[in-house]
């Protein structure tokens, strides 16, 4: 009876809410019809248009005459302006200036964090910790919103097997699982459970897609793969956005099959609306219209026309669908209800976020005050950054560091604010961050002297610095290089340890800076190899965007602790783990190469049919001069403590398709101080109509232990881990044997097997 009446009460919630949602859409599509009933077709279509002010750059063109277009109604949003003074301003020119008095949108890349600003994606992504970047996203909604922006061009979902992009920074990493669940994480911190709440902004994912995979590493530069790789490997992030109910999508500027995305209708419609269910509205990259011109797609009116036939629904800056929709109209090239549909979804987008009963809801002076870069903000950013460093090896425990004697803190990364929140951070307001000089000393107080020498320039070639600096991040020395070696070996010296801030600066990562050599970079690695001739213990902490191949540095240097851009409280929290206060817990999430030559190498790959793990063999799949392992796999990471895995069971060797079964293993902490372990489940399909990866991630499962401390994990295996796209791209699992794979990484893991009956 009681259960009964309690299904009563949920059945009751569920179609409550249902209503609701239906009343608020009829309301809605009532509000927009009668909206649209008044727009002229100029109107219309400038809702399709998305111009930039040049407040802060993220592209090379800058939108002419803004506020004469917004008055005319020819302005649908605009993004990356900072501040609600400067927003509301040109919020009013819209709302009493226009003649209908449509709101406008206003977005910008809040990519990781607003003022505080919290790591980098890709090193967000070595925390595994969805609650950590779910609320990592919901931290900067609430400063963005508190400062009058309702609309994030993020998460960016690009699976990345291509360290020599500078892009890889932005995304999180090479796993498709791993990838989804993330983007899934943003987008609920982002837009929460009500988008007209003024703490919550819309997302929007990017860049759909497979920009991940450019040719060489260069950026822009074309994408070619097969539709069975896109939807296995590339593609669930994507998809796993439109499931989280992402309100915007963002166009890539590659080509996919020979067509930019942008004007790609198989992409933007058959894939993104019909197959996956999307429902919210496309945004061009930057001049991503017109550059299908120099794709060689025809003229501004062409690409534009095929654009929006495509499916896309606004216009980024390229002036393509302001400029020639009328045309194209007036021609037969688009139909009114091409427009009609692309206006509806931008109007719906403002509706959703509420915009059209208050235009300035996103624009209270007073809450930026209060909300922004607040000490709870900080101390989140701070504590995430500590999950994100990756301890890549640590002999003769030379970290953690006491607080004792003296320690030598050199190299270029050391004593700069600009460059610590990493690359993306366009709201960052650099000059209240800590350098990690300044946390250093902080950290040791009187108990410790922390003695400082920059030591080199990031580089000895002056251009390519300058190239990898920009926007403020400006750090070259004039110093002659000896000039500058010598101090930092004279200190280095005088004390018990030297810690080495090196790598690459935020602005070596990031767009438009790819690179053909993934090395620490010359000038670095002389003052390094310096460094160790004096005898002294070194702890190496490289800042980087990008897997980076240090294989010199894993030879001779005895510490290295992957930092990557930590964000804006990244030098405290670098110090939190330098002096032990907490132990480090992430894990990679992509393959750290031995050579760029490896390049694209990543776990979860095919097998050849003449397969070698081993050094040279003949006849078998190798290389004359590098091992095919990589330096370090995906999912390796060090903690302070050790980890020991009991053997896993599997509570069947077979399992029905609507069945599931389960692996279970038990963790101990075995060392001396409290830790977290990443325990991860790879599972392979050993026969397959299509070649199936040799191992992919399909759970994983942080667990903090203290000494002595056990916990046992397990998953859950039913039939939707072990489905793939196979060659008719059908979603299916086929019957067989499975490996079942759980460990500390994806090299060192124990299998089991089990068949799908
Ligand atoms: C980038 C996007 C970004 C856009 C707007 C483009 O250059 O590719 O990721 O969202 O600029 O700033």
């Amino acid at each position: 009876m009681k259960t009964f009446k309690s299904i009563l009460i949920a059945m009751t919630v569920i179609l409550g809410a249902f209503t609701l949602q239906a009343q608020d859409l009829s309301k809605m599509n009532r509000f927009i019809d009668d909206l649209m009933g008044k727009m002229t077709l100029r109107e219309k279509i400038g809702q399709l248009n998305l111009p930039v002010t040049g407040d802060i750059i993220t592209g090379s063109t800058v939108s002419g005459d803004v506020v004469g277009k917004i008055r005319e109604g020819q302005v649908g949003g605009l993004f990356n302006m900072k501040g609600v003074q400067s927003i509301r301003a040109l919020q009013e020119v819209a709302v009493k200036q226009s003649r209908l008095g449509i709101p406008l949108i206003f977005g910008m890349d809040v990519i990781h964090g607003y003022e505080t600003v919290f790591p980098i994606p890709l090193a967000l992504s070595m925390s595994w910790d969805m609650d950590a970047i779910r609320n990592s996203a919901r931290i900067a909604s609430i400063e963005a919103t508190a400062d009058g922006i309702c609309w994030t061009f993020s998460p960016m979902v690009d699976i990345c097997r291509e360290p020599r992009w500078g892009r890889m920074s932005e995304g999180n990493g090479e796993d498709p699982f791993l990838g989804s669940a993330i983007c899934r994480a943003m987008i609920e911190g982002y837009q929460g459970t009500d988008l007209t709440d003024k703490a919550t902004m819309m997302a929007c994912v990017k860049h759909f897609a497979l920009y991940g995979a450019p040719e060489a590493g260069r950026d822009y530069n074309t994408v070619d793969m097969s539709h069975v790789r896109m939807f296995n490997e590339y593609f669930p992030p994507y998809k796993a956005g439109v499931e989280a109910g992402a309100g915007s999508y963002m166009t890539s500027f590659n080509v996919i099959d020979y067509i930019p995305a942008t004007g790609n209708h198989w992409l933007l419609t058959e894939v993104l609306r019909d197959r996956w269910g999307f429902d919210g509205f496309v945004v061009t990259d930057y001049t991503a219209i017109s550059e299908m011109i120099n794709h060689g797609m025809g003229d501004l009116q062409t690409v534009s026309a095929l654009a929006l036939k495509a499916g896309t629904d606004m216009d980024m800056v390229a002036d393509g669908f302001l400029g020639t929709l009328e045309q194209s109209l007036s021609e037969g090239k688009v139909t009114l209800a091409d427009i009609d549909k692309a206006c509806r979804r931008i109007l719906e987008a403002k509706y959703k976020l509420g915009l059209f009963d208050d235009p300035y809801r996103y624009l209270d002076a007073k809450r930026a005050k209060k909300e922004v870069y607040t000490d709870e903000h900080r101390a989140a950013a701070r504590k995430l950054a500590t999950e994100t460093f990756v301890l890549l090896q640590n002999k003769d425990n030379v970290l953690p560091l006491k607080r004792t004697g003296k320690i030598a803190l050199v190299g270029p990364l050391a004593n700069t604010r600009a460059n610590m929140p990493g690359t993306w951070s366009v709201a960052a307001a650099s000059d209240r961050y800590s350098t990690l000089v300044e946390a250093m000393r902080r950290a040791v107080g009187d108990k410790a002297e922390v003695m400082y020498a920059k030591g080199c320039n990031v580089c000895y070639d002056a251009e390519l610095e300058k190239n990898s600096t920009m926007f403020g991040r400006e750090m070259r020395d004039e110093r002659p290089v000896d000039v500058m070696r010598d101090e930092a070996v004279r200190i280095a010296k005088q004390c018990d340890v030297i810690v080495a801030a090196m790598g690459e600066p935020s602005e070596m990562s990031g767009e438009s800076s790819s690179r053909s050599d993934l090395t620490i970079l010359d000038a670095q690695k002389d003052l390094l190899t310096a460094l160790k001739a004096t005898g002294k213990p070194i702890v190496l902490l490289n800042f980087s965007g990008r897997a980076t191949v240090m294989d010199w540095e894993v030879e001779n240097i005895p510490t290295i602790l992957n930092v990557w851009f930590g964000g804006s409280e990244a030098a405290d929290a670098i110090c939190d783990v330098v002096f032990g206060d907490v132990s480090p817990s992430g894990k990679l999430t992509v393959t750290m190469p031995r050579s760029v030559g490896q390049v694209p190498i990543y776990y979860n790959h095919l097998n050849t049919g003449r397969p070698n793990p081993q050094w040279f063999t003949k006849f078998t799949t190798n290389y004359l001069d590098v091992p095919n392992d990589p330096l370090f796999p995906f999912g390796y990471g060090l903690s302070y403590t050790t980890f020991e895995y009991s053997p896993m069971t599997l509570s069947s060797n077979t399992m029905t398709a609507n069945g599931n079964i389960q692996a279970s293993v038990t963790v101990t902490n075995t060392g001396s101080c409290e830790g977290t372990e990443v325990v991860q489940l790879y599972i392979r399909d050993m026969v397959g109509s299509i070649a199936r990866p040799v191992q992919e991630l399909k759970g994983f499962e942080r667990i903090n232990l203290k000494p002595g401390e056990s916990r046992q994990v397990t998953f859950n295996i039913n039939a939707d881990l072990l489905k793939f796209y196979n060659k008719d791209l059908q979603f299916v699992c086929e019957p067989g044997d499975f490996e079942v794979m759980v460990g500390t990484d994806s090299r060192n893991v124990q299998r089991q097997t089990f068949t799908l009956k």
